[in-house]
């Protein structure tokens, strides 16, 4: 079965409609958490494009936001009252796609009993989302450069070209640019697609977010769950979400706190309400030795204490230093540091 065009539902309707002059929709903005100044840049860049009809390459993990971030791309525009339309180029069969774009005429193939729209004719007016746009087989993506070159398309089995007024913004979590490289992702359609690109950073890369999302998680899954006795998180699991490196992103940190919500005995949300790889984050710290009598030497005790536990989780882990690093709760680069500084080999 196939899919039918699917517009991209938000809850930007229902949101007090914007203030003269905005271009970007405050609420969209407001739905997109974080103050890395990446994520910073790339919010500043879509409030300077919103008016142009230029495509926008989407990149960034699985998780990253991609999705959201072409929600207020949308949002931002002047076509904010026309369809968004989101197409997984990897999801629908190659000998499908064509049509499912640009549609067909009545007879084209067998089964084609009818004139049939595609998700461009779709997208008229608005903007067509081309999500993992990487999955494009070469055929489809000279179809794709015509669009974007030429603003023409033709249905399967049309002969005549029909224009169209769409903006399209692709998204993908491969490299490109090594596609290109192998022959496997038309560099001409590359370079139409990258006019302005946008790349979203690994949540790992911008821990200082974690908290701020994960209170806004949190309140989401305690509505969602039904649980409005929780009062919020402890310190103990705010510090592990905090350590974990979210190999999932976003989404994973969504997810991990639906389900604690919904564990939780309360009234907090504990570390222990959490999934084990990360909880790993918020081990006890061993209590400090005595302090002898004859008192200690502070630094050289602090730092016999850390070549210990550095030499430890090296062995643990068979010497494998972002393993070990993150034992320590510290990243590779400064475990490296560590270690040179430390002549540790
Ligand atoms: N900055 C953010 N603030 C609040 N919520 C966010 C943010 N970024 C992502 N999310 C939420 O995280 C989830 C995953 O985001 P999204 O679906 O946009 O990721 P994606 O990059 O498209 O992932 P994939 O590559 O797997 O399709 C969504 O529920 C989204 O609403
Ligand atoms: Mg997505």
């Amino acid at each position: 079965m196939l899919e039918a065009p699917q517009t991209l539902t938000h809850d930007i309707e229902s949101d007090p409609p914007p203030p003269p002059r905005s271009t970007l929709r405050p609420t969209s903005r407001g739905k997109i958490i974080g103050s890395h100044p990446a994520l910073r840049d790339v919010m500043g860049t879509i409030d300077r494009i919103a008016a142009s009809r230029c495509t926008v390459l989407v990149t960034g993990e699985s998780g990253t936001g991609k999705e959201l971030v072409v929600a207020a791309i949308h949002d931002a525009s002047p076509r904010r009252d026309g369809p968004l339309v989101a197409v997984n180029c990897g999801a629908i069969p190659e000998n499908l796609l064509e049509s499912e774009l640009f549609g067909h005429v009545k007879g084209a193939f067998t089964g084609a009993t009818a004139n049939r729209q595609g998700f461009v004719a779709a997208a008229e007016g608005g903007t067509l989302f081309l999500d993992e746009v990487g999955e494009l087989p070469l055929a489809l993506q000279v179809k794709l450069l015509r669009v974007l070159q030429h603003r023409q398309y033709t249905p399967v089995g049309e002969t005549r070209s029909i224009p169209c007024d769409v903006r399209v913004v692709a998204a993908t979590n491969r490299d490109l640019v090594a596609w290109v490289r192998e022959g496997r992702f038309r560099e001409d359609l590359y370079y139409r697609l990258n006019v302005i690109h946008l790349h979203l950073p690994a949540l790992r890369e911008r821990p200082d977010d974690i908290p701020a999302l994960a209170e806004h998680f949190f309140e989401q899954a305690r509505e969602r769950c039904g649980r409005p006795e929780l009062v919020g998180l402890s310190a103990g699991a705010r510090e592990a979400l905090r350590r974990y490196d979210w190999p999932g992103n976003i989404r994973e940190l969504e997810n991990t706190l639906e389900r604690a919500s919904l564990l939780a005995a309360g009234p907090e949300v504990e570390a222990s309400d959490l999934p084990t790889e990360v909880k790993v984050g918020s081990r006890d710290v061993p209590a400090a030795p005595e302090l002898p009598e004859a008192g200690i030497d502070l630094r050289a005790a602090v730092e016999s204490y850390e070549n210990g536990l550095i030499r430890q989780a090296l062995a643990r882990t068979g010497f494998n230093k972002n393993r070990a690093a993150r034992l320590l709760g510290i990243n590779r680069t400064t475990l490296v540091e560590m270690l040179k500084r430390k002549r540790i080999t």
